[in-house]
């Protein structure tokens, strides 16, 4: 399937300058200048595939692998530390090397912790326990489309939809009051895109102690969801301690509910771009699940993930030292065209299921079942329910998120 004629090939809607053609290493991350598109800039790296460098904010030179092969490799190589206290660790935000040395369980952890504390919490994650959840996600989308619809049209997709559902979902997967979404999806947001060091520390201590206070009162009056099941666990060693708890929590509910809600916005407004790829969906000739593991490969939207080097690894002619950061440009390794013909294309026709949008290896992302199962309800509601759905302003005008973070829409009018 070609792209749409309405849109060019690749047009970005705020044009940066062409890069220049030289080996020096590229910064990263930049800004996109089309949401669903790499940023322009990165054409360096593309060139230099499957193994370049770029520069961070700190001025520090690392690798950036953009192959999809070596990225498979690579992510599965027990050599590469997820450890955020080694030295050598990449932080590609100042923000985020002021979270370096907080204990982010999973992420944060190589084996064989990681392992231990993973074990604890796949059940939760299982094919089956999510497809048991899907009424209850389909109950979500159908209740947060009948208040837009009773209040709209135009509407705020980003407020109205894209971000309540999954944060309603795991709300009630993980037993956190969704009375006080506004909240943590606050401290979530500032975490992710805090202005200042100091903000999102304030930020991170805010969220920790709500987390904290709501533990304390479960282990005092249980109730229903995983943090209930992990504190009154019997099996394995038993319950993790409370800072343990803790830093579950902080992980999943940040993890669970802004990069699915990115999704749901980046994904209605790159659907809303390409006409005959949205009427594919819904003429019922390909299905949202075809169209969600697609558009999981087109968008990218957690672009670097971060690896430091244990001990010199040969690769691709090369050796990362002992010592090195490694980025992995997720948005360019699902552009490989040696592992997705014509990959600037958003195609129904290829398998996109090999993508790394996801990751890869032991931190391949747990929640992926529940986005999956999220993002089909939402967008396949989403389109049938409002066949008339388009946006309520100029694609050029409607802002997105900057390149330092989860990329996704900061606000999406829509109107139907
Ligand atoms: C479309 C939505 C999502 C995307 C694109 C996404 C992406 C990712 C990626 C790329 C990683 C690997 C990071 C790395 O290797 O450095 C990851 C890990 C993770 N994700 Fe997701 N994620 C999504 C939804 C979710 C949801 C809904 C949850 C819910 C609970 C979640 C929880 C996690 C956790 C806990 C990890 C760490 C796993 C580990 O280290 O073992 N994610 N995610």
């Amino acid at each position: 399937m070609t792209e749409s004629t309405t849109e060019p090939a690749r047009q970005d809607l705020h044009p940066t300058p062409a890069a220049p053609a030289f080996e020096a290493p590229v910064p990263f991350p930049q800004d996109r200048g089309c949401p669903y598109h790499p940023p322009t800039a990165y054409a360096p790296l593309r060139e230099a595939a499957p193994l370049g460098r770029v520069t961070l904010y700190d001025g520090r030179t690392v690798r950036a692998v953009t192959g999809h092969a070596l990225a498979r490799d690579l992510l599965a190589d027990p050599r590469l530390s997820s450890n955020r206290d080694r030295s050598g660790f990449p932080a590609t935000t100042a923000r985020l090397a002021a979270l370096r040395s907080r204990r982010v369980a999973l992420l944060g952890v190589d084996d064989p912790e990681h392992n231990t504390q993973r074990r604890m919490l796949i059940p939760s994650f299982s094919l089956k326990r999510i497809a048991a959840l899907r009424p209850q996600i389909q109950r979500t989308v159908d209740r947060l489309l009948d208040a837009m619809e009773l209040q709209g049209p135009p509407a705020e997709l980003v407020g109205a939809f894209a971000l309540p559902v999954p944060s309603m979902v795991i709300c009630a997967l993980l037993g956190v009051p969704y009375a006080d979404h506004e909240f943590f999806e606050e401290r979530s947001r500032r975490l992710l895109r805090g202005p200042e060091v100091a903000d999102v520390e304030q930020a991170r201590i805010e969220l920790e102690a709500y987390l904290g206070e709501l533990i304390d009162s479960k282990r005092r009056e249980p109730g229903e969801g995983l943090l209930d099941e992990l504190i009154h666990r019997e099996s394995g060693d038993g319950p993790p301690d409370r800072d343990q708890l803790i830093a579950f929590a902080v992980i999943l509910l940040v993890a669970g509910h802004e990069t699915t809600a990115n999704m749901i916005s980046l994904g209605t407004f790159t659907l809303l771009r390409h006409p005959e790829q949205l009427a594919a969906l819904r003429s019922g000739s390909t299905t949202t699940a075809v169209v969600v593991e697609e558009l999981l490969r087109y968008l990218s939207i957690a672009d670097g993930l971060l690896r430091v080097a244990l001990e010199d690894i040969e690769v691709a002619g090369e050796t990362i030292r002992a010592g090195e950061g490694v980025v992995f440009s997720t948005s360019l390794i699902n552009r490989d065209e040696a592992a997705f013909a014509a990959p600037e294309t958003l195609d129904w026709d290829r398998s996109a299921r090999h993508h790394l949008a996801f990751g890869f290896g032991i931190h391949q992302c747990l929640g992926q079942n529940l986005a999956r199962a999220e993002l089909d309800i939402a967008l396949r509601t989403l389109f049938e329910r409002l066949p008339g759905l388009r946006l309520a302003a100029p694609a050029e005008d409607i802002p997105f998120k900057p390149g330092d973070t989860i990329q996704g829409m900061l606000e999406l009018p829509v109107a139907w």
